[in-house]
């Protein structure tokens, strides 16, 4: 038996961080528990009865080829209709400018392998989704946050930040925007800001990763056009994802860009899994074209609206004063803010002895800030469990906010 693993550990396998997200979500089984933590899909939205008879269908009409091996850049079929689904709401992309890829998670893993030294920057926003900070943390980098304001990433602060490290003698490769409900904040930029980052980009000549999974969960206002649609030099990366708009089971996602980036994630791609799954990207296909897609995203859609209006209802009836938190048009949380002088890590445990859960806020600012703030989801829980767990959860902040004089 060896005794220590540790030794044989390399430098990044040393550095490896659980996501706290991940390891909150294992807590979280009790049976009493009601868990805004998770991103998690609202299970009702699967649709179990269409899958059912589309994998029979596959396996009679397809079944040698959705058992084996597959390109690496994805199905062909799929990116078609991907590409073809993207250029009917903007976009002017060929086949060349997609693969698919075995969620969005991995695509920022693999943007992160192609892209990263150790000791280049990212810049990302104040917050940003834990999953790509860790996932470029990994190859090393280091992240440099900008303010958001309620239309985003703040240009002023990002261009005198790329300045500032570059007089350091500092290498930036990308700006991570998630620029669509953004995850946790709930923001979406609008064109005028997405094209001032563009700019910023071009100027210094930097890369944008634009992560978007949220676009498509809009309830109401209008949909931003995609940073890849506003930019004309190639410098934007795209991570779409089946995850938010279908089922996160299937593990598929798409990415967008210019070929010779596409063609280096694939060279990347094809040293982690070969390729993604044929058979999941068959039934997917199949769902797409059958028109089952956007059908069921409307139902999602409208389930979703219903249950983020419930959510801020009972943010009025039951929060104490001095609690603020946004009103998103789309996505799945809410971002949530508690007086300055309490901390949200400690709430947290007082309300799951209390059983209910959030993700403290303080996950997703990479300079350890945000220590009030939390993130809450609403797309998991039905209208019951919401009421109850804001209920909850407004009795731990107002006790929290008497201990400390509030
Ligand atoms: C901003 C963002 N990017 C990427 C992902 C990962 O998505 P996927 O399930 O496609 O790997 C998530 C998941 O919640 C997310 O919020």
């Amino acid at each position: 038996m060896i005794t220590s693993v540790n030794k044989f550990l390399s430098v990044s396998g040393k550095s490896m961080k659980r996501s706290a997200i991940r390891e909150i979500l294992k807590l979280l089984q009790k049976p009493d528990m009601i868990s805004f933590a998770g991103g998690l899909p609202a299970p009702e939205t699967f649709p179990v009865e269409d899958l059912k008879e589309i994998t029979v269908e596959i396996l009679e009409k397809e079944g040698t080829e959705s058992l084996q091996y597959g390109t690496t850049e994805g199905d062909p079929h799929l990116r078609r209709m991907l590409v073809e689904r993207h250029n009917r709401q903007g976009l002017n992309i060929g086949p060349e400018n997609l693969i698919i890829t075995t969620g969005s998670q991995q695509a920022l893993d693999l943007i992160g392998r192609i892209f990263l030294d150790p000791g280049d920057y990212v810049l990302c926003g104040l917050p940003s989704y834990l999953g790509g900070l860790n996932a470029f943390s990994v190859y090393g980098a280091k992240l440099k946050g900008i303010c958001l304001d309620e239309e985003g990433i703040l240009v002023e602060e990002l261009a005198q930040t790329i300045i500032n490290l570059r007089d350091l003698g500092r290498k930036i490769k990308f700006i991570y925007v998630i620029p669509d409900f953004q995850n946790p904040a709930g923001i979406t930029i609008p064109e005028k800001r997405r094209k001032q980052i563009i700019e910023i980009a071009e100027k210094y000549d930097l890369l944008i990763v634009e992560d978007s999974p949220y676009r498509e969960i809009r309830f109401e206002g209008e949909s931003q056009k995609m940073m890849q649609e506003l930019d004309n030099t190639g410098r934007v990366v795209t991570l779409c994802t089946f995850s938010k708009i279908f089922a996160p089971g299937f593990r598929v996602g798409w990415v967008i860009g210019q070929p010779q980036i596409l063609d280096t994630i694939v060279m990347a791609k094809q040293t982690a899994d070969l390729c993604t799954p044929t058979f999941v990207q068959k039934i997917i296909a199949r769902y797409i074209e059958k028109g089952l897609l956007d059908r069921n995203l409307g139902n999602t859609i409208e389930l979703y609206r219903r249950r983020r209006s419930f959510m801020l209802d009972s943010f009025e009836k039951y929060m104490p004063e001095g609690v603020t938190w946004t009103r998103p048009q789309g996505g799945l949380f809410l971002f949530v803010t508690v007086p300055g002088t309490l901390d949200t890590d400690i709430i947290l445990q007082k309300a799951i002895e209390n059983n209910v859960a959030f993700v403290a806020g303080s996950t997703f600012f990479c300079n350890e800030s945000g220590h009030n703030t939390m993130r809450i989801n609403f797309s998991f829980s039905g209208l019951k469990d919401i009421e109850t767990g804001i209920r909850r959860l407004s009795g731990v902040i107002r006790d929290e906010m008497k201990r400390a004089g509030l």
